[in-house]
């Protein structure tokens, strides 16, 4: 019979994944091998033939993925507007579609000398940390309620701070205590925010509703419970001017902007879409009332 090589496995992966692109499934299936077996992705040799072992691992990996495990959990990184970041079970990987979220806070402190930042519902801190990587005159803080998400976020911080980044402070906490966490009152140029909101009932793929925390996906009956949240605690934190950036999804392409606007705290509010053109996050300017 004729030895299993890389090669054969990939294309088998590729075949397996449910990918929502066939490059995105080889890229995927890229990853684990690499995971497997400890190379770079771009080093990969097709031809190198696996023995027993590593066919096996790799099979389940890929088996695991095909079910919903979210790749990050299984590779235990995530890359994030240029950066590498720790991720595993307990923590949510985050998303590109994030990355327009991070670029539309960015632009809105381009001229802002020294800004001070909070990153609310941080997860594995990579909004914060991106920024503060973009942005090294930026004062970070991070919070995040969970104690194992809080966790994955410190480690980056510290992984980050190693590499030369300046250093970021993450707050264990909710959003609604985010005043007494930071000590900022009326004294941040920029909140950014991805919260949990989807509705309890809503029906989403197994990568969010089983493998992905439970409380880093659903906000409440109507998915809105840590958007209000933010939107109140934004308010309390930003300085006139200063703006809110919050991820909301397709769902609340119209409640949010809707939520901004009626707060009486926010003017200027728009809501931008995803890369598909589907509603992703909303914006407002604070208001000096
Ligand atoms: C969708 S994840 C986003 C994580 C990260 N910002 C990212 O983009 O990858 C939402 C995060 O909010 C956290 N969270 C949920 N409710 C919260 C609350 N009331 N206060 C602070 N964090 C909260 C969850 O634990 C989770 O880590």
């Amino acid at each position: 019979m004729r030895p299993t090589t890389l090669g054969d496995l990939l294309d088998e992966a590729a075949l397996t994944l449910r990918g929502t692109t066939p490059a995105e499934a080889r890229q995927e299936a890229e990853e684990l091998a690499a995971r497997v077996l400890g190379d770079g992705p771009a080093g990969l040799d097709r031809e190198r033939v696996l023995d027993g072992r590593a066919v096996r691992r790799l099979r389940d990996l890929v088996g695991r993925r095909a079910e919903g495990v979210p790749l990050g959990h299984l590779t235990g990184q995530a890359a994030f507007a240029g950066l590498e970041l720790v991720v595993g079970p307990g923590v949510f990987v985050p998303r590109v579609h994030s990355e327009l979220v991070l670029a539309a806070g960015r632009e809105s402190v381009d001229g802002v000398a020294g800004p001070t930042v909070v990153d609310l519902c941080a997860g594995s801190g990579a909004i914060g940390l991106a920024l503060a990587h973009h942005r090294p005159d930026a004062r970070v803080h991070a919070v995040e309620f969970d104690p194992v998400a809080a966790d994955f976020a410190r480690r980056n911080a510290a992984r980050r701070a190693a590499l030369g980044d300046t250093a970021i402070t993450v707050h264990e906490g909710g959003a609604d205590r985010a005043g007494a966490l930071t000590g900022l009152a009326g004294a941040a140029d920029l909140v950014l925010a991805n919260p949990p909101f989807m509705p309890d009932t809503a029906e989403v793929p197994d990568e969010f509703g089983r493998y992905q925390p439970r409380q880093a996906v659903f906000g409440g009956a109507d998915g809105l419970r840590v958007v209000r949240q933010v939107v109140e605690a934004a308010a309390g934190l930003l300085r006139p001017g200063g703006v809110l950036v919050v991820e909301h999804g397709h769902l609340h392409g119209a409640t949010v902007p809707a939520l901004l606007r009626e707060s009486g705290w926010f003017a200027e509010v728009s809501c931008r879409p995803d890369h598909e053109g589907w509603p992703l996050y909303s914006s407002g300017v604070r208001t000096t009332s």
